[in-house]
């Protein structure tokens, strides 16, 4: 089986360098907010142009100590596309407040800010106070912030950029992390840039934000260490993580690079066989996933059966919407429904990306998809049994 991520070919060239980083560590044994986490945040807060970077435990841990900062309180509403990861909504229930799912456009993936209206509608006929959107980089590409911005600063909203996926994208010039007011991001080991466990980050400008996240990462404490002047919670970086950041750091730029070389390189070779991704003018991608379209009401399990037989791994980023999952029903949903969301997981197909793919390797994704298509259709026509359609 082809890797769907190869982090076997990353860590081939920086091991020496992350041995070295880990050695230090277990040499000076700050293991909790040792010198590399204040040394990894302020080369990525160069990297994305900020003038703070709030390491912390996860990109979901990122998104809450955003909303702390941003004063979010139990039965406020925050918008949030429904066409994402969990952690993204998720947020808002666990600090009491309510999320309501927007709709998405059809080719970025990314919030349609002429959807954003239906939101605020739907929230305020059913009562809900909206203070904030939080807008996702779904694989890669940052979502419209100029018309986002737009809405938010009209309507008297927030906005927080949850950039899990978009580290490393840009919109009309301006790298991630500069696009909101508060920009948060995971370092899970299949991200763009990613540790070997959990680790996020928030960007911003706001030095008052910076020390309130700073403080909440910490149990909420003051001046000292035991002075505890807020709620917070357990949210650190681990130094371990930050020492391997330090080293992927290096080749982060590059790796990008050769994404963007991939996903062109994919483009060319699918481009008549499916609908490719598809960038907003305005963007560039860290290419996080590579999320192609299938055709309307093609099988997408048999495809993927047949792909996993010709040793290509696929995944489905999601194929169930967050306002249709269990725990998020009964939140509020957009006027007019999510129609394009709906659409999106049924027909979305994520295939193998990282920056070490070679052309080979993806003519044989290119193949398979081919193949699965080819057998799909011939299956749908003739009614003929998978087993038979796919031998
Ligand atoms: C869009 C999005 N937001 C938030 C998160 C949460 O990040 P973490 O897994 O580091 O908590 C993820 C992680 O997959 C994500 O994809």
């Amino acid at each position: 089986m082809i890797p769907f991520i190869d982090l076997a070919s990353q860590q081939a060239r920086i091991r020496e360098r992350i041995d070295h980083n880990l050695a230090t560590v277990l040499d000076h044994g700050a293991y909790i907010m040792g010198p590399e986490v204040l040394a990894i945040e302020a080369r990525l807060a160069e990297y994305a142009g900020t003038r703070h970077c709030i390491s912390c435990s996860s990109g979901t841990d990122a998104l809450i100590l955003a909303l702390l900062a941003q004063g979010l309180r139990p039965g406020q509403g925050v918008i949030v596309p429904s066409f994402t990861f969990a952690a993204s909504a998720e947020v808002m229930p666990v600090l009491g407040a309510v999320p309501v799912f927007a709709e998405v456009d059809p080719q970025t993936f990314n919030l349609d800010p002429a959807r954003l209206g239906d939101a605020l509608a739907t929230a305020r006929d059913g009562g809900v106070e909206i203070v904030g959107i939080i807008g996702v980089g779904l694989f890669g590409q940052p979502a419209d912030y100029t018309a986002i911005g737009a809405f938010a600063a009209e309507n008297g909203l927030w906005v927080i950029d949850d950039a899990a996926q978009s580290f490393g994208g840009s919109w009309n010039g301006t790298p991630v992390g500069q696009l909101a007011e508060l920009t948060c991001t995971s370092f899970f080991p299949a991200k763009p840039l990613g540790c070997y466990g959990d680790g996020g980050a928030v960007f911003t400008d706001d030095d008052e934000k910076a020390e309130i996240m700073r403080s909440c990462r910490i149990h909420g404490m003051g001046r000292t260490r035991y002075e505890n002047i807020r709620i917070g919670m357990t949210a650190r970086l681990d130094t371990m993580q930050a020492a391997v950041l330090d080293a992927k750091l290096d080749i982060f730029a590059d790796e990008l690079t050769r994404r963007q070389q991939v996903a062109e390189r994919y483009a060319a070779m699918l481009g008549n066989l499916v609908e490719t991704p598809r960038l907003a003018a305005a963007a560039t991608s860290s290419w996080a996933q590579y999320t192609i379209k299938l055709p309307e009401g093609a099988d997408r399990d048999h495809i993927a059966g047949v792909m996993k037989a010709h040793d290509v791994p696929t995944a489905v980023y999601y194929p169930v919407p967050m306002h249709e999952q269990p725990p998020y029903r009964h939140f509020p949903v957009a006027d007019g429904g999510l129609d394009v969301t709906s659409d999106l997981c049924a027909r979305v197909l994520a295939l193998p990306m990282h920056p070490y793919l070679d052309a080979p390797v993806q003519e044989q994704v290119a193949a398979a998809l081919a193949t699965a298509l080819g057998d799909s259709a011939a299956y749908g026509k003739s009614g003929a049994p998978r087993e038979i359609a796919s031998s």
